[in-house]
């Protein structure tokens, strides 16, 4: 997937989701999530089904029965670092024999009984379709046996069942629209992790919405691996399933949550740009609700080594796309996601990767060196060649260019007026508030009375390469 990352570091950064749920049991759930949106989003869904069981989750790691670790296997250093927590966690069962260590997600995916009979890290290991079976596989492990069900499903979507939200502050929200990915980009493990692509029926999606809405949300996120190719009710191949029935596009789909109301912003992840169509443009320029930010990983400036990641576009189709969103919709902030080093790039294919960053101008980059994964299609083909230094220095000069192309961007919000929506106090100071535009900058006011879920008009004053600072206008 082209996983649009919460934390700066993206599948670096470990985040732990948290929330306590009343319960009768008393049974103590510590979830603590890594990776992508789509994994925080799976966290909800894993706190769902166990609080029907009665737990309770925990902020507090100590005082749980069962840790679940939903991990990434996106790049080696994401997996070290849960290998090393769960070792940590081990060390917990000397003086507490009974508690369950599992861990969920693209590890489990990956590495399935490896985890639990050669590194005898864990008890338990679910994949990522495989979380309806949580409650019988802890049982398993309760009853003194280990617990695996690493089954990938060509339908399971989790539709039916309402995510238990673990974020903080009641403002913003995912929901998830489709999971797995069948586009086999050569670097990536994703589509052996998370299986095949399926989209998730529309009017569970819109029902979550206004249920969200009605519940004092005011942004979703709509997330997949490629929300381009959603569709409902036709099949890859554009067969129709059920004549009497419409056809839902990713395009429509928008328009849907889009209308649920004008008061709820709608933002999306992540853009394929293969298959972003003019069409989901139009939709986005027809209604304000819908954010003015695009998070379309190009990989690399290369056409020869997009052809070799298998990214099913060339340099020139890419500038059209970004030249499709300049023209149909002017002032939306564009980001991207770059891996340097790849198999036989050249010097000349790094240069054409600094020259198209500075030909889009990126307001915001996710950047990474690359990391070869076990079974992908890069693994097996190609010499991952690239000394890791030249990686290492390569990777710099594309953060050193972003990092002026980010504040080039910033810089021109100043004298704007951006409206905001407020989600909560600032970190640096209780008399501030912060929250974020439409396209998606993180903005710093003062607070007066403003408080989670207002809309502010903020007149720009001030900026770094990473936030802006401004004042409320009074209407
Ligand atoms: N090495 C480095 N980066 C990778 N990504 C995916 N696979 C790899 C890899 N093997 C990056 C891509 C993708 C983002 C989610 O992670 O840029 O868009
Ligand atoms: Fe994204 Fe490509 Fe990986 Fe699919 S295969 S998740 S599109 S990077």
């Amino acid at each position: 997937m082209e996983e649009k990352i919460i934390e700066e570091s993206k599948q670096g950064t470990a985040t732990m989701l948290d929330n306590a749920v009343e319960n009768s049991a008393g049974k103590k759930l510590y979830l603590e999530s890594y990776g992508c949106q789509m994994n925080f989003s799976d966290s909800e869904i894993v706190a769902s089904i166990l609080s029907e069981e009665g737990y309770t989750t925990t902020r507090n790691s100590e005082d749980a029965d069962v840790i679940l670790m939903n991990t990434c296997s996106i790049r080696e250093n994401a997996e070290q670092r849960v290998r090393n927590k769960l070792s940590q966690y081990n060390k917990r069962k000397k003086q507490n024999p009974s508690l369950v260590i599992g861990v969920l997600g693209c590890m489990a995916e990956r590495l399935k009984k490896d985890l639990l009979e050669q590194e005898k890290l864990v008890d338990l290991v679910a994949g990522p379709d495989a979380y309806r079976d949580l409650p019988n596989l802890i049982d398993d492990v309760v009853g003194g046996q280990k617990a695996v069900n690493v089954l990938l499903s060509r339908e399971e979507t989790y539709a039916d069942i309402a995510p238990v939200r673990l974020g903080e502050g009641g403002v913003t929200a995912f929901i998830s629209i489709m999971r797995g990915c069948d586009n086999m980009c050569s670097f990536c493990v994703v589509p052996f992790t998370r299986g095949r692509e399926r989209s998730r029926d529309p009017e569970s999606i819109v029902a979550e919405a206004q249920e969200l809405f009605d519940k004092g949300y005011r942004e979703v996120t709509l997330l997949g691996q490629n929300v381009d190719s959603y569709k409902w009710n036709i099949t890859k191949k554009g067969e129709v399933i059920d004549e009497s029935k419409p056809v839902v596009t990713f395009a429509g789909l928008l328009e849907k949550v889009a209308l649920v109301n004008s008061d709820l912003r709608v933002r999306f992840s992540t853009s394929h740009p293969k298959d972003m169509t003019d069409d989901v443009l139009h939709t986005m320029a027809k209604y304000e609700n819908l954010c003015k930010y695009i998070h379309l990983p190009v990989q690399s400036g290369s056409t020869d080594v997009l052809k070799r990641m298998n990214r099913g576009y060339t340099r020139e189709w890419y500038m059209n796309r970004i030249n499709a969103i300049k023209t149909i919709l002017p002032g939306t902030f564009i980001s991207t996601d770059i891996i340097t080093g790849f198999c036989g790039e050249t010097d000349e294919d790094h240069k054409e990767t600094l020259s198209l960053m500075e030909e889009v101008g990126y307001e915001f980059a996710y950047m990474f060196f690359y990391s070869e994964r076990p079974k992908t299609l890069a693994e097996r083909k190609f010499e991952d060649d690239i000394p890791e230094e030249t990686k290492k220095q390569r990777l710099y000069e594309v953060q050193e260019l972003q990092s002026k192309l980010s504040y080039a961007a910033n810089e021109k919000l100043v004298g704007q007026v951006c409206k905001v929506l407020v989600e909560g106090t600032s970190k640096r100071s209780e008399d501030y508030v912060y929250g974020r535009n439409s396209q998606n900058v993180t903005t710093i006011f003062p607070k007066n009375n403003y408080k989670p879920g207002d809309y502010v008009n903020v007149k720009i004053t001030d900026f770094t390469s990473a936030t802006i600072k401004g004042v409320p206008v009074v209407e």
